[in-house]
This record gives structure tokens, sequence and C-alpha cells, in this order.
């Protein structure tokens, strides 16, 4: 029997292509630990993302095309992952956060929350390390959604984030007392998103997400220009008015040149008992914003009235009902959201650091 080489596995990887990162296994430089015993052939796949929406379809054409290779008796394939980190050095600040992802819009009570904290544990959930900020200092309401009452103890300066389904989180709704006014000016505003990025000790995250506030206000401009973030996500209902709300949330983050990673159309409709749909909020609307903002269109959350059970009740949806079309709608979001970071990180290897000027 003629002896297996790794220039043949290698080759034969060579023809497995990652849809969403655009090349090949060997290119993208994924296959790891390839050994060869006889017959029997192992090897691990890194993927970019615990998260990667094309895992199972990756792990089967791996295997396939390693089986065609003469000589080849079995494949043992491990998928792992490895987040890039996006390379806007935010070790400056201290944090070794591999990608911050906002979640924002130009209008309140869109979903913004719901959506951030089921995107949080949905990538907590495929193995992600994740970290939610919930920069909404003026109603902050994830602690509610995730069930948290209070921080751990702080260690000396440095806030300890809570711990629920998985992800590590904090929230202003903590650190003051219940039902106590919230009123910002400028200057603390500032300060108070400043120590959020870099008095927590988050540990190492693979992705920070961020609740904004409602609106295209200081709160949202202060923190898209105090941290470097990989990206934004635009939530809209599917109804013109809420659009161009939308539409002002994502020229913000235009302007501040971050990038817009996608849109999610959130309460997009009703799912009657007999299977219909119930357009409640009109239709479409997520998909002509991206259309005519050449943004990509993440999908669609319908609307369950266990989302709003689950988030006053601190069990997010992806959790108390995971099989629901909303939860799977989520998650798919996440997966999807997760790969266009990872495209952008890679893609980002080359660009210039943006420089944090303290
Ligand atoms: N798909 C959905 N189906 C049913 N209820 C939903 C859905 N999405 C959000 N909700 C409910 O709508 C309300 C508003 O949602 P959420 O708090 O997430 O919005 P928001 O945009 O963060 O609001 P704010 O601008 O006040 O921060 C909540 O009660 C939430 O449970
Ligand atoms: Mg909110």
């Amino acid at each position: 029997m003629s002896q297996i080489t790794k220039e043949a596995i290698l080759n034969a990887l060579s023809t497995v292509q990652e849809p969403d990162l655009g090349q090949d296994l060997v290119t993208l430089n994924i296959v790891r630990k390839l050994e060869i015993n006889d017959g029997n052939v192992t090897f691990t796949v890194m993927l970019t993302t615990p998260a990667c929406p094309f895992r199972a379809k990756l792990e089967k054409d791996s295997k396939q095309a390693v089986m065609a290779v003469e000589g080849v008796q079995s494949v043992n394939i491990k998928m792992d992952s490895d987040v890039p980190n996006d390379g806007r050095m935010r070790g400056l600040v201290k944090m070794p956060i591999r990608n911050a992802i906002a979640v924002g819009s130009g209008k309140g009570g869109v979903g913004k929350s719901t959506v951030a904290v089921n995107i949080a544990v949905a990538l907590a959930q495929a193995g992600a390390r994740v970290g939610l900020m919930d920069a909404d200092i003026y109603g902050p309401n994830t602690p509610t959604m995730l069930g948290v009452e209070k921080l751990p103890p702080p260690n000396g300066p440095r806030l300890i984030p809570a711990e629920a389904h998985g992800i590590k989180m904090i929230s202003m709704g903590l650190l003051v007392k219940p039902g106590q006014p919230l009123i910002w000016r400028g200057p603390m505003l500032n300060s108070a998103i400043r120590q959020f990025l870099s008095d927590v000790e988050w540990g190492e995250l693979d992705y920070l997400i961020i609740d904004l506030p409602p609106g295209t206000g200081d709160a949202s401009l202060s923190l898209a220009q105090a941290l470097p973030l990989s990206g934004a996500v635009i939530v809209t209902l599917p109804q013109l008015v809420s659009l161009e709300d939308a539409g002002r949330g994502l020229n913000m983050f235009k302007t501040l040149e971050v990038p817009i990673l996608g849109i999610v159309e959130n309460m997009s409709y009703l799912e009657l008992p007999d299977g219909t749909h119930m357009d409640l909020f009109g239709t479409g609307g997520g998909e002509h914003l991206a259309q005519i903002t050449n943004t990509p269109f993440l999908g669609k959350v319908p609307i369950d009235q266990n989302v709003r059970i689950g988030g006053d009740t601190g069990r997010p949806i992806v959790v108390s009902h995971p099989d629901s079309p909303v939860a799977i709608a989520l998650r798919e979001i996440a997966e999807g959201l997760a790969a266009k970071v990872s495209v952008a990180a890679l893609g980002s290897k080359n660009d210039i650091p943006i420089n944090i000027v303290e």
C-alpha cells in the first residue's frame, strides 16, 4: 500500500471552501495537527468562530474530500475555533477583547436590548467567550432580562462582571439603587462609559456585545469614540417610520467610521395558529433598508410573547424556548454576525491601527 502524504491530504482539503471567507481551508491556514497513521487521518479545523454557520457542512465536506484520497480508511476531524482579533488595538486601553460589537438603532423600543442579550447568550451557547455591556445609562434593562440582581464584590478599584447564562455582563442598572433616577451630564457620561470599558475585569473575550441606548445621542457617540468597535448592528422594525430612525442610527456609525455589520428586523410578523403570518408592523422594511444602504441583512425576528415574558423573568428566549422560531432566528442572526465579524477581522489585519488619545 502506498504511503499517504500530508501533501495529498492538504491537496484534498484545498478543495473545501469556507463560504463566508470565500477561500479554501488550506489557503486560510485553518487545518491544524494533521496526523496520518497508516490509513487513519486525524486533524483539527480551526474555525474563526465557534458559532460558525457552516460548521457541519465544513466537517462533512472535509471528511468527503479526505476519504477520496487513495489509501485513506478513516478520518477523524476535530472542529475547534480561535476567534481572530480585529486588530483594532484595544490592548491600548488594556482590554483583551478580540471584537466589540455595538447594537443600536435610531429609535427606542425596537428590541435592541432583546437582540443584544440573545445574541450574546447564543454566541456563548456556541462556545464563545462573551461579555455584554449595557451602555444604556438612561434605562438599563439587561439585569432584568438576564435575571441578575447584583455584581460580585469588586476587586479593589476594579469591577467584576456578573455572570448569567454563560456570559459576563455589566450594567449601570447594577451600580445605582433601584428606582433612583439616572441623570447624566456630558462629562459624567463620558467617564462612566470609559470606566465601563477600562475598570471592569472582563478577562479574555471573543466578543463584547454592547447594548446602546436609543437614539443617536451623547452616549452612543461617546461609546463609539471611546472604544474601537469592530462594527455595529442596527435593529429596526419593518415599518417606514422606524426605518427612517434606523437610517439615522446607521448614518451616525458611518460618520464615525464604524463598519455596519448588518441590519436585524425585529417584530417582523406574528405567526398565527394556522401557520400563516400576520404583518403587524408592515413588511420588508429591514431588507429594503439593507438594500438601499448596501448593508448586509442579518435576518428577521418574529413576534412571540415568550420573548417579553423571558425578558421580564431573566430567561432569554434562546434559553427558555431554544427550539422556538424566534430563538432559531436569533441564533442564525448570531451566527451570521459572527461570520461577518470574522471576515472583517481577517480583512482588517493590514489596516493601520487606530490610536486612542488619552
Ligand atoms: N420579537 C419580539 N417579540 C415579542 N416581544 C418583543 C420582541 N422583541 C422585543 N420585545 C419586547 O419589546 C419590549 C422592548 O424591547 P427592548 O427593551 O429589547 O427594546 P429596546 O430597543 O432595547 O428599548 P429601549 O430603547 O428602551 O432601550 C420588551 O418588553 C421586549 O420583551
Ligand atoms: Mg434597550
